[in-house]
């Protein structure tokens, strides 16, 4: 099963409660929610607060993605404002583990992102232990950039292991995705897509994520 996974960076920000609505109602799967520092990332977007406020008017799956350092210290707070999913960069902190388990022990699924630089090796070891990994298709810090088509082998790699292993692991895509490049990441192995700017910026959401749904379902990985 292939979901869809509007990032919320891309919405209007003077009317989020309305935005959410409109695309829970397009077909999305997940909100993902992008959280940056100014630190980590050159950019700063929206914390804890945001998301708390927005938990209340939906039902949609909280995918919070941290883009920012030493995210140890705010993951109580994310779970409190109702994240479901805590994703952590690998380049983020000095032990990924201790974070990683920290949000597992707190029952909330925990992924691992790894940006462009980032060689796939490095996530390898830490497959066993995440419910998602987070193949960033862009490099982090602004949505509307382009796919950044390298990165679709450190999909193949990941998804290659984790067959191998017998890993039940989703694969993350995130950064430049839309309805005519999806169907590179589903082949590659990935199994949910964010997109941003493609989904919040459409006049029609619904066809967007339609045609995204379609488009992946043609192309599935095939090993
Ligand atoms: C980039 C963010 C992405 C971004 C995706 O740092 O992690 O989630 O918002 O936006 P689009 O789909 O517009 O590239
Ligand atoms: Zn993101």
């Amino acid at each position: 099963m292939i979901y869809i996974a509007p990032s919320l960076l891309a919405a209007d920000f003077a009317n989020l409660e309305s935005d959410v609505k409109r695309i829970a109602s397009a077909g999305a799967n997940y909100l993902h929610l992008d959280v940056m520092d100014g630190a980590f990332v050159p950019n700063i977007s929206f914390g804890a607060p945001v998301i708390a406020a927005l938990r209340p008017h939906s039902k949609l799956i909280f995918d919070v993605h941290l883009m920012i350092n030493d995210p140890i210290r705010y993951i109580d707070d994310f779970i409190k404002a109702g994240a479901d999913i805590i994703t952590i960069h690998l380049e983020s902190c000095p032990d990924p583990l201790k974070v990683l388990k920290m949000i597992r022990a707190r029952e909330v699924r925990c992924a691992l992102a790894i940006s462009p630089a980032t060689p796939v090796e490095k996530i390898i070891p830490f497959l066993p232990e995440i419910d998602m990994a987070l193949i960033m298709t862009v490099v982090p810090g602004f949505g509307g950039q382009s796919l950044i088509l390298e990165t679709l082998e450190k999909v193949r790699t990941v998804k290659r292991y984790a067959v191998s292993q017998g890993l039940k692991l989703d694969i993350q895509v995130d950064g430049g995705l839309k309805p005519e490049n999806v169907h590179l990441a589903t082949e590659a192995g990935a199994n949910i897509i964010v997109a941003g700017s493609a989904v919040f910026g459409a006049k029609r959401p619904r066809a967007v994520i339609a045609a995204m749904r379609e488009s992946a379902a043609k192309h599935p990985y095939k090993g």
